[in-house]
């Protein structure tokens, strides 16, 4: 499989944000890796146009176990897909955190949206004192085994390690505590070709080196995603890669 750039947005982003999208676009007409942008829900149906034919594509952050129903303020996974959508991030510590997002539901809304024919994003991390704790292989592994039913395949599952203390901190993991995370998740996966990257300040000042470890197969990036110049250099360091 192709490397990886996944950009969430997360809840930043109006109208004159999409000039953004248009401008890595127009940066990148054959991008050297698969590029997926996540912005907020509302914008995704205007970014699949401006993303049209561009190679990107375009993801949720979030979805509802369920297909329709009485869920007010929720998006079903048709409802993504129907916007222009071919993926969507879900668990990401921020849901788990502010929505008290458990794995097993993570893994209901995982399934849900493999039946739409979404791609998933699955994301885990310790926080800080689990990391202290020395716990950072046992959470991991845990959040893993639960958000993940275990007939994902490389072709529907992406996993982002990301550990939480390392998100929009400018503190990231030391190259081998990443390369430790992700040989031990390899082997975890229930199809080792599913496709692992890091996510936690990623930015281009950091990215080669992030990119050259091994069994990172690319970046779900944050406050970098939000900049075409800088989400741009990310692209060309996993371009390098
Ligand atoms: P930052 O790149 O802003 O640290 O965010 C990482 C992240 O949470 C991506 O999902």
């Amino acid at each position: 499989m192709p490397r990886l750039a996944a950009g969430n947005w997360k809840m930043h982003g109006l109208s004159d944000d999409l000039a953004e999208a248009r401008a890595l676009a127009a940066t990148w007409p054959d991008p050297p890796v698969d590029v997926v942008l996540c912005p907020p829900a509302t914008l995704i149906a205007r970014m699949s146009v401006v993303l049209a034919g561009s190679g990107m594509r375009i993801g949720g952050q979030d979805c509802h176990a369920a297909t329709s129903g009485a869920h007010t303020g929720d998006i079903s996974a048709a409802m993504l897909a129907d916007a222009g959508a071919s993926h969507v991030i879900l668990g990401h510590s921020e849901r788990r955190a502010d929505h008290g997002e458990t794995s097993a539901q993570v893994a209901d809304k995982v399934r849900a949206a493999w039946d739409t024919g979404l791609t998933t994003i699955v994301c885990i991390g310790e926080t800080e004192a689990e990391r202290n704790a020395g716990a950072t292989l046992e959470v991991v592994a845990g959040q893993l085994e639960h958000s993940l039913p275990r007939n994902a395949t490389a072709s529907n599952t992406v996993v982002a390690y990301e550990p939480v203390w390392a998100i929009g901190t400018g503190r990231t993991p030391s190259p081998d505590e990443i390369a430790e995370v992700h040989a031990f998740l390899r082997g975890q996966l229930p199809d080792p070709g599913i496709r692992l990257l890091y996510g936690g300040s990623v930015k281009p000042a950091n990215a080669d080196s992030i990119f050259a470890l091994p069994e990172v197969d690319g970046a779900l990036v944050g406050g970098a995603s939000l900049k075409a110049a800088d989400f741009g250099g990310i692209i060309a360091a996993l371009g390098r890669a």
